[in-house]
C-alpha cells in the first residue's frame, strides 16, 4: 500500500552558514525521503530556516540592515548549499512568513482556549542601556566557580561549571558593556504539565528510539515543568495575540515553522493539508533532528500539537554529532567545514556515501576521518562500482554498436543481487544505511570478482569469442544497474549520469529485478574520479582562511573603536589602474633585522619582481617557495632600508600567525591578470 509521508529536517537558523555537522541530518533525511519515493509512496520533505530570536535580531543590527534583509539573505545562501548537496526538498520555507503566523496564533489560541497558556511575573536581566531582556548567552562575567573571566551567563568554558546567569561575578552585557539590572516582566507559560500522562505514554509507545525514550525518563522524574514561551521587545518574531509587545519565544514557532512549509506547499501543489494534520489521520509524521533537541520534539512539541487538537508525530528520529578526526570541529584545525568550502573543492556526492556508510538508526556520534574518507571513497565508489561500468562498456560501445546481448548468461548471479532488494530495502527504511552500504559493496566485490574470472579483455583477442565477450560485459552492465539503483537514495547525480549511460528511465524500486537486453546504451564517460590528497588539505586550509577573516571580523567588531575608518572612496577609475597579477613565489628569504618581512623574488610571468612583504609572523620561507599569490604588479617600486620593493603581495587576516596571503586556485598561471 502507498504510504503517505511528511519527512522534516531541523530547521536551520537563519544566522550563519550551513557546515559540515548540519549535512550529517540532511543528508540522512535525504538519503531516506529519495528512498520512499524510489519505493513509490507520497513522501513530501519540507524544511525552512529558523528565522526568528534575540540572536538574528543583534547580528542584523550588527551589520546594520533589518532582520528581514538578513534572513532573506541566509535563506538565499542555505538554498544555494542544499541545493549543491543534492538536498531535494519539496519545500523550503521560512518561519517569518504568513502561514506561520497564522499556525503559530491558531496552535497557541487553542492551548490558551484549552486552559494550557498560564501567566506571572518573572525577574530577569535587563540591559538598560540597549533596553532590552538579555538572554544568558547575552551577558558576561567572571565564572562564580574558577573566577575566570569573559564567560557565558550560562556556563564557563573554562571549567565547565553551568550556573544561573545571576551568579555571575561582574556581569556585563555582550550587547552594551553596561552592568545588567534585574527588572520584572509577565511571561507567559504553556502548562506542559497538564500533558505528562498522555506524553509519558507517547514516550513509550514506538514513537522514539529506545535510548531517547530512557532518556526522557528523567524529565518525568523531575516533574514536567511549565516552559516560558514568551519574550518581551524589543524580539524578532510574532507578536502574541492579545498581549501587546509581548513575542512568542522563537522555540514556540519554529516546530510549527514545518507545518507552515508544508501549508504553503499545499496551497501551491493541491496535497491536503488537513489529510496529514487531523488527529486520526492515517498519514504518517516524521522529523529527522539533531539530539541536542529531543525535549523541544519529544515534549514540548507533542504536547502542543495535542492542545491544539492536531495529530502528534509517528515518529521522531534523532542523531548524533559529527567529528572529524575524532575531534569536535575546530575552526584552527581546519575542521570546521563549510558546505560551500567542501562544494568548492569536492563532489558532494562523496561526503553523501560517506555519511550514509557511517549512519545507523541510533544517536551515537559519527566521525569523518578525512584519511579514511579519502581511502572509502576511492576504493569504494571509484574502485569498486564505478569500475564494473568502465570494465564492461568501451567493450559493447566498440565490438557491438552499444547494444546489449538479449538474455542474462548468469542468471543465477544475477538473481543473487535482485535477491537481496527486500534486505537491503528493510535496512534503508529502518535508517540503518551503513548496514546498506556494506551489503551493497559485497555486490560490487561479487560483480568485480565475476569480471576478473571471465576476463573479457583476454577473451576479446581471441578469435571466435565475440558472443562471451557480449554476454560477460551484459552482465557486468546488468549487475552494475542493480547496483547503482541500489545506491541511488544515497548517490541521486551519479544515479542520473549512469541512467543516461544506461539510456533508461529513473529506476524505481520495483524495477530492480528487470534486467536490460537486447538493448542499446550510451558511451560510457567517466562517472567519478578519485580524491587526491591535495583536495582535502586545500578544503582544510580553505577552511582556516575563512575561520581566520570571521574571527577577525568579530574581534573587530568587539572593540568597535579600534577598527580603522575606511579610506576616503576612490572612483572605479582609479580601481581599475590596479594591476592584479598571479604571481609565483620563486624565492622568500629572511630579512636580517627585520622582525616582520620576507624577501620574496616573484615571477609574473613577465619578468621577476622583488617585494618584501610583512608576513614573517605566519611563514617560513620555505613554506611560500613555489607557492601562487595575487600581486600588485604596478605600485610604483619604493626604496625601503633593505632594498627595492617592486610591488605588494595580498594577505588577509587578524595578524600574528593568522594571515593568510591569498592562493589562487590551481589553475592559475603566473602572470595571469586577476580582474
Ligand atoms: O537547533 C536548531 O538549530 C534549531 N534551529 C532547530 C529548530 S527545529 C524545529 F523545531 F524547528
Ligand atoms: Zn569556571
Amino acid at each position: 500500500m502507498q504510504r503517505k509521508i511528511l519527512v522534516t529536517s531541523a530547521l536551520p537558523y537563519a544566522n550563519g552558514s550551513i557546515h559540515l555537522g548540519h549535512l550529517v541530518e540532511y543528508i540522512q533525511t535525504d538519503v531516506w525521503v529519495r528512498f520512499q519515493k524510489m519505493r513509490g509512496n507520497e513522501c513530501h520533505y519540507v524544511c525552512a530556516d529558523d528565522a526568528h530570536g534575540t540572536p538574528i535580531m543583534l547580528h542584523a543590527q550588527k551589520l546594520d540592515i533589518t532582520p528581514e534583509q538578513l534572513i532573506a539573505n541566509i535563506q538565499e545562501e542555505h538554498e544555494a548549499d542544499f541545493a549543491g548537496f543534492a538536498i531535494n526538498f519539496d519545500n523550503f520555507h521560512s518561519t517569518h512568513s504568513p502561514e506561520n503566523k497564522a499556525l503559530s496564533s491558531q496552535v497557541y489560541l487553542a492551548n490558551r482556549d484549552a486552559g494550557h497558556i498560564a501567566t506571572r511575573t518573572i525577574s530577569q536581566a535587563y540591559d538598560p542601556e540597549k533596553e532590552m531582556f538579555l538572554p544568558d548567552r547575552f551577558i558576561k562575567g567572571e565564572c562564580p566557580k574558577c573566577g575566570v573571566a569573559d564567560q557565558y551567563g550560562d556556563n564557563c568554558e573554562a571549567c565547565g561549571a553551568t550556573y544561573d546567569a545571576t551568579e555571575l561575578k561582574n556581569p556585563v552585557s555582550a550587547v552594551s558593556g553596561a552592568t545588567p539590572i534585574t527588572k520584572d516582566s509577565e511571561h507567559y507559560f504553556f502548562k506542559l504539565g497538564d500533558f505528562e500522562e498522555d506524553l509519558k505514554q507517547w514516550t513509550r509507545s514506538g514513537h522514539l528510539q529506545e535510548e531517547v525514550s530512557h532518556k526522557l525518563n528523567e524529565w518525568f522524574e523531575s516533574g514536567l515543568k511549565d516552559w516560558d514561551i514568551s519574550r518581551d521587545a524589543p524580539y524578532f518574531g510574532f507578536e502574541i495575540p492579545d498581549a501587546p509587545n509581548k513575542f512568542f519565544y522563537v522555540w514556540l514557532d519554529a516546530p510549527i515553522g514545518y507545518l507552515a512549509s508544508f501549508k504553503n506547499y499545499c496551497d501551491r501543489t493541491g496535497v491536503d493539508f488537513d489529510e496529514y494534520l487531523k488527529p486520526d489521520s492515517t498519514t504518517e509524521m516524521i522529523h529527522f533532528i539533531g539530539k541536542d533537541i529531543i525535549n523541544f520534539h519529544a515534549l514540548f512539541w507533542p504536547a502542543m500539537l495535542q492542545g491544539a487538537g492536531f495529530r502528534r508525530p509517528n515518529a521522531i528520529y534523532a542523531h548524533g554529532f559529527l567529528t572529524v578526526d575524532g575531534k569536535k570541529m575546530s575552526k584552527s584545525r581546519g575542521t570546521f567545514i563549510k558546505a560551500r568550502t567542501y562544494l568548492d573543492h569536492l563532489n558532494p556526492e562523496y561526503l553523501r556515501y560517506y555519511f550514509a556508510a557511517k549512519l545507523g538508526s541510533g544517536i551515537d556520534d559519527i566521525d569523518l576521518n578525512l584519511e579514511d574518507f579519502q581511502s572509502r571513497i576511492n576504493s569504494d565508489l571509484v574502485g569498486k562500482v564505478v569500475n564494473i561500468a568502465s570494465r564492461c562498456a568501451g567493450f559493447i560501445s566498440k565490438r557491438f554498436d552499444g547494444k546489449l546481448a538479449s538474455t542474462l548468461s548468469e542468471q543465477a548471479l544475477f538473481d543473487d543481487f535482485v535477491n537481496q532488494a527486500d534486505t537491503i530495502a528493510n535496512k534503508m527504511e529502518n535508517r540503518e544505511f551503513g548496514q546498506a552500504m556494506r551489503d551493497i559493496m559485497a555486490l560490487a566485490d561479487k560483480a568485480n570478482q565475476y569480471i576478473d574470472e571471465m576476463k573479457p579483455w583476454a577473451l576479446a583477442k581471441e578469435q571466435g569469442k565475440d558472443q562471451q565477450v557480449h554476454d560477460i560485459c551484459t552482465m557486468g552492465i546488468n549487475l552494475f544497474r542493480v547496483l547503482i539503483a541500489y545506491l541511488k537514495p544515497v548517490l541521486p547525480t551519479t544515479a542520473e549520469q549512469a541512467e543516461d549511460f544506461l539510456n533508461i528511465e529513473p529506476i524505481l524500486w520495483s524495477d530492480i529485478a528487470t534486467p536490460i537486453l537486447d538493448h542499446k546504451i550510451n558511451p560510457f564517460k567517466a562517472l567519478m574520479t578519485r580524491i587526491e590528497t591535495d583536495k582535502i588539505i586545500a578544503i582544510q586550509q580553505a577552511s582556516k582562511e575563512t575561520m581566520a577573516v570571521e574571527q577577525a571580523v568579530v574581534e573587530k567588531s568587539k572593540t568597535a573603536t579600534n577598527i580603522e575608518p575606511v579610506a576616503d572612496e576612490i572612483s572605479f577609475d582609479d580601481f581599475a589602474k590596479i594591476d592584479l597579477r598571479i604571481a609565483k613565489i620563486v624565492n622568500a628569504e629572511h630579512v636580517e633585522e627585520a622582525n616582520k618581512l620576507l624577501k620574496l623574488t616573484l615571477d609574473i610571468g613577465l619578468g621577476e619582481k622583488q617585494v618584501f612583504a610583512g608576513i614573517k609572523s605566519a611563514y617560513a620561507p620555505e613554506d611560500l617557495i613555489g607557492k601562487l599569490t595575487v600581486m600588485v604588479a604596478n605600485l610604483a617600486p619604493r626604496k625601503m632600508r633593505f632594498g627595492l620593493s617592486e610591488g605588494m603581495v595580498l594577505a588577509a587576516g587578524p595578524g600574528g600567525k593568522d594571515l593568510f596571503i591569498l592562493n589562487p586556485d590551481d589553475g592559475a598561471q603566473a602572470g595571469m591578470r586577476v580582474k
